[in-house]
């Protein structure tokens, strides 16, 4: 453990859905596999009373939901970590008691967690501040999202800023806390093999694909403010174009990785009003049937008219020199057909085929790099189909494929907040995200959004259990590509 590992943790909206489903079970695995530091105690926080003992059921309670193999000494050491502080950022007295309770259990450095709404940071920071809190030896960690667009984002990070430096802040985007994420950059930088081909002169396109086949599930409030754009597009998948399209950081280090990634984002071509009827595609799920399933429409789970989008799909354009060129087809919706997150590069085709016009048909090569569900690396290469060719020459395509979970089957798979906590307990911010990136990346969405609101774009309905609106397929086919599915 690094000389810098935090002795106390302290999660703010520790009684909320984020905490029981992620965070706690997650701090229970670092537990079981003795990586939290060693004195290290927990102390959550929300608004509601409770006991110390009450926590202590509540953290039992979500690490038992989590796993049917709980190890009962690791459980009672987490618990015996764990403590409770009530607190409100609006109540001066409530947070005094909090630094007071902050004070006795810390013996080095603290991580505060930020897992309640984001209006909440800039508050909770500043009180913090009041009590001495900001200075060395603390952090703290965001959820997202980061506002609402650039505006409101601005002034979080601002609030935030007035008591903690930038190195102190950790943003959270949890894709970036994936295995499938990091082998991505594993993959890129790690091999020579791929980096002379990574570029516009031979790569024809790249997508994106992040499909869930789950609606909005009881989060309808969160959600129908957010939509498809604001809750996936704006995080998730821009930080999955930035390590696709970034140049090779000088080293795998906070600084250098997210200077690479803020060029790229500094690069998209912006989208407005003369091009987004023709570059964008926004949808909403009705009523359809996911693996022979009827399930509802995005309206009635919601129970409410509503314009929010549960799909996108863009065409985009990094402009730059790697990139002049490629179009980088973005899409992510929920009640999708199956859940799958993939990044798929297609090459150029051959410059020639010696096998002459009428010959088979040659198809060119592809990178698959699959996230979720498997985690999987394809190479499509083609390849001659057996036989004596009496009629010519036949190809076909195959599939060089790894799948990591063989590959790696005695490794355990960790989840992301395993490792971002990890790296936040001992001060590694490369995995996090930086102030200027959040902010580039609302600014480039926020385009879109006023241009969708100018040009009066309404999203299209889509059957759940399908691909979205057929307009997406026009998005691609249009420039003689089409979707992987
Ligand atoms: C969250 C979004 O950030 O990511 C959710 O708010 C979405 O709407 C989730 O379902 C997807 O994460 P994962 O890890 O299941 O791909």
């Amino acid at each position: 453990m690094s000389k810098q590992a935090a002795s106390l943790l302290v999660l703010f909206g520790a009684t909320g859905d984020l905490a029981q489903r992620m965070l706690l079970p997650a701090l229970y695995e670092l537990e079981r596999d003795g990586l939290l530091p060693e004195s290290m105690k927990l102390l959550g926080s929300s608004r509601s009373e409770m006991s110390d003992a009450g926590f202590r059921d509540h953290v039992a309670e979500a690490v038992r939901g989590h796993s049917d193999d709980v190890d009962a000494p690791a459980l009672e050491k987490l618990l015996a970590r764990s403590h409770y502080q009530a607190a409100d950022s609006n109540d001066e007295s409530a947070m005094a008691s909090l630094a007071t309770r902050i004070g006795e259990l810390r013996d080095g450095d603290v991580v505060f967690h930020l897992s309640t709404a984001p209006r909440l940071y800039a508050p909770i920071c500043e009180a913090l501040g009041r009590h001495g809190f900001g200075g060395p030896g603390t952090r703290v960690l965001l959820e997202k999202p980061i506002g609402h667009d650039l505006a409101s984002s601005c002034e979080i990070n601002d609030g935030v800023a007035s008591v903690f430096s930038e190195e102190q802040i950790f943003r959270v985007d949890h894709y970036l806390g994936k295995e499938g994420v990091q082998n991505l950059i594993a993959l890129r930088f790690g091999n020579a093999l791929f980096e002379p081909l990574w570029n516009a002169r031979h790569i024809a396109q790249v997508q994106i694909t992040v499909a869930e086949t789950v609606g909005v599930e009881g989060r309808g409030d969160y959600y129908d403010h957010s939509g498809a754009m604001r809750d996936m597009l704006q995080n998730h998948l821009l930080q999955l174009v930035c390590l696709t399209a970034m140049e090779p950081p000088s080293q795998f280090d906070p600084s250098a990785v997210r200077n690479e990634k803020i060029k790229v984002l500094r690069s998209l071509r912006p989208i407005g009003t003369r091009d987004v009827g023709n570059v964008s595609v926004c949808g909403q799920y009705a009523e359809g049937a996911i693996n022979g399933k009827v399930v509802p429409g995005y309206l009635q789970e919601l129970g409410r008219d509503s314009n929010t989008e549960t799909f996108v799909a863009l065409r985009t354009q990094i402009d730059n020199w790697r990139w002049s060129g490629v179009p980088f087809y973005l899409r992510t919706g929920k009640r999708m057909p199956r859940r799958c997150t993939e990044i798929y590069l297609q090459f150029k085709a051959v410059p020639h085929s010696i096998f002459g016009e009428s010959g088979p048909k040659i198809d060119p090569n592809a990178l698959v790099i699959r996230l979720q569900p498997e985690e999987r690396i394809e190479l499509m290469l083609m390849s001659k189909t057996p036989g004596l060719d009496r009629s010519g020459l036949k190809l076909s395509q195959v599939a060089l494929d790894l799948d990591m979970h063989d590959v790696f089957a005695n490794q355990r798979r960790r989840s992301a907040y395993e490792r971002l906590y990890l790296d936040a307990l001992e001060d590694n911010g490369t995995l996090f995200v930086r102030r200027d990136e959040t902010e580039a990346a609302w600014q480039w969405v926020d385009g879109i959004l006023d241009a969708w609101r100018s040009e009066g774009i309404k999203p299209r309905s889509y059957p759940a259990g399908t691909w979205g609106p057929s307009s997406s397929v026009t998005l691609t086919e249009r420039h003689g590509h089409s979707w992987r599915e």
